[in-house]
C-alpha cells in the first residue's frame, strides 16, 4: 500500500520541526498569488525551507507562486508557518497534493490557518481592484473533494465567524463575499461569470476551497481572504492576464502586509 496522505503530512511536519528546532507552530498562512509581496510584514524570518526539501511537497508550476515555507516570529513572539506558494488542482498532481500544506500545518501544531488568494470580482458595482475581501462561505465547483470515504464533515461554518469578526475589528472597511472555485487553469467565459453572479457568488478563483475543507477536517479554524485583482471575465471589456494579477499584489503589498501582521497576533 502506498503511504497515506495523512502519514506523509506528519512526516513533513517532523521535517519542519527538525529544520527549525521548534516544537510547534501557532498559526499558518497560505500566501496566494498577489499576497507573496505582503509576506515580509508578518514578522521576522526564522528559517526558510524550499518545498522540494520536505516530504510530499511539489515545486509550484506557476511563476509568482513561490514554493517555500518560511517560519516567522511575529511581533508578539508567536511562530507562524508562512507558505509562499501553493499547489493548485489544475497542475494535475491530485487533491492530496493540493491540501498537503494544510495537513502539514495541522500536524505541526497550528490551530488556525489563514488562506489567501487572488480572485476575480463578480460584483464590480461594489468591489474595486485592490480590495481585500473576507470569505464568508464558498461554492466548490472544482468537482473535487479532499476527503474520501464516509467522513460526512459539517460545512455549515467553514470560515470562522469569530475570526471574521476579529478581522473586521482590525479593518472595519473589510467586505465579505462568497468565493467560487473552478478548477482552472483557464479563466472563465463571460457566460460562466454571469452564471456565477446568478448563483450568488462574489469572487471567483482556482484555489482555497479544497484547502479550507481539509483544514476543517483537521479541526483548524479558517480565515479566508481574497484580493480582488480584476473584474471577472466580460465585466470590464478587458482580457484577463496573470501578470496583472501579480501587479495588483505588488501594488497592494503594504496594505495587505499591515492587515496580516495585525491579524496573526490576534487570531
Ligand atoms: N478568475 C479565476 N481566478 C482568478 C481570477 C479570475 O478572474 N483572478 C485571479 N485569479
Amino acid at each position: 500500500m502506498t503511504k497515506d496522505a495523512y502519514t506523509l503530512a506528519r512526516e513533513a511536519a517532523a521535517a519542519l520541526r527538525a529544520a527549525t528546532g521548534l516544537d510547534s507552530f501557532d498559526v499558518a498562512l497560505v500566501m496566494g498569488s498577489g499576497w507573496v509581496p505582503a509576506a515580509d510584514a508578518i514578522g521576522s524570518a526564522v528559517s526558510e525551507t524550499p518545498f522540494t526539501g520536505l516530504p510530499g511537497f511539489q515545486a509550484p508550476a506557476v511563476a509568482g507562486h513561490g514554493g517555500r515555507i518560511r517560519v516567522v516570529r511575529t511581533a508578539a513572539g508567536r511562530h507562524a508557518l508562512v507558505f509562499l506558494g501553493r499547489t493548485h488542482l489544475y497542475e494535475g498532481l491530485g487533491v492530496d497534493a493540493v491540501v498537503h500544506g494544510v495537513r502539514t500545518a495541522a500536524a505541526a501544531g497550528a490551530r488556525t490557518i489563514v488562506l489567501t488568494n487572488a480572485a476575480g470580482g463578480l460584483r464590480p458595482e461594489t468591489q474595486s481592484v485592490g480590495d481585500p475581501v473576507l470569505i464568508s462561505d464558498h461554492i466548490n465547483l472544482t468537482g473535487a473533494n479532499p476527503i474520501t470515504g464516509t467522513t460526512f464533515l459539517d460545512l455549515t461554518e467553514v470560515y470562522s465567524g469569530r475570526l471574521r469578526a476579529l478581522a473586521r475589528e482590525i479593518d472595519p472597511t473589510l467586505a465579505e463575499g462568497i468565493y467560487v472555485a473552478f478548477r482552472g487553469p483557464t479563466y472563465e467565459t463571460p457566460a460562466e461569470i454571469r452564471m456565477l453572479r446568478t448563483l450568488g457568488g462574489d469572487l471567483i478563483g482556482m484555489s482555497t476551497v479544497l484547502e479550507a475543507v481539509a483544514a476543517r477536517e483537521a479541526g483548524l479554524d479558517v480565515l479566508g481572504l481574497s484580493l480582488v485583482t480584476n473584474p471577472g471575465a466580460g465585466l470590464s471589456g478587458e482580457p484577463l492576464d496573470h501578470e496583472e494579477v501579480l501587479e495588483v499584489g505588488r501594488a497592494t503589498a503594504a496594505r495587505m502586509g499591515v492587515l496580516l501582521a495585525k491579524l496573526v497576533d490576534r487570531l
